[in-house]
């Protein structure tokens, strides 16, 4: 190999890195400065009376029993502190066809940057699964299918 081509290759890792740690500042300045989140439940189910039952919690903070309406939301606002916070909340969502349990925020560079982009995350129940909103296409993007419904009122523990 010629010793240009490595001065090259030298120059690309070395924009590579600087590229990299721009970006790591730049969200670094983004955890520090704007730290209000705020998470939506939306129903986006097609039949228009079905309503979508949310129970969304964290840790500390449990909001209960949620009823919301076709085209309605559920949604709350929190501070988180910084890029190292343990924030997480948790949903049992459910409706006449399935349920689902999953984390709906959690701090975590991509999660933040793609989805809760101007600090506000939209999950949306559709007929066919669970939605969240990607701020890269401007649209609501498919991430789980409904599990089927066990009938149980009991609510699972969740981590
Ligand atoms: C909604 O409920 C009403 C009354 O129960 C019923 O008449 C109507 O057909 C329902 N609409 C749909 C889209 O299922
Ligand atoms: C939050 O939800 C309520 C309905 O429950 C709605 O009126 C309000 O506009 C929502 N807030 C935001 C910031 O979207």
């Amino acid at each position: 190999m010629y010793p240009a081509q490595n001065v090259t290759k030298v120059l690309l890792v070395l924009m590579l890195c600087m590229a990299r740690s721009l970006v790591t500042a730049r969200s670094l300045a983004a955890y520090l400065s704007i730290n209000e989140f705020c998470v939506h439940v939306v129903n986006g189910f097609s039949n228009l009376n079905e309503t979508l039952n949310a129970h969304c919690r964290s840790k500390g903070v449990d909001f209960g029993l949620r009823y919301i309406p076709v085209q309605g939301e559920f949604n709350w606002s929190f501070h988180i502190k910084y890029f190292l916070d343990k924030t997480k909340f948790s949903c049992h969502m459910w409706w006449s066809g399935g349920e689902k349990y999953l984390d709906v925020f959690w701090v975590d560079d991509r999660f933040l940057s793609l989805y809760c982009a101007g600090n506000n995350c939209y999950w949306m129940s559709r007929d066919d699964g669970i939605y969240l909103f990607d701020y890269r296409y401007k649209e609501y993007i498919f991430q789980y299918n409904w599990d089927a419904w066990h009938g149980e009122h009991l609510e699972k523990k969740m981590s």
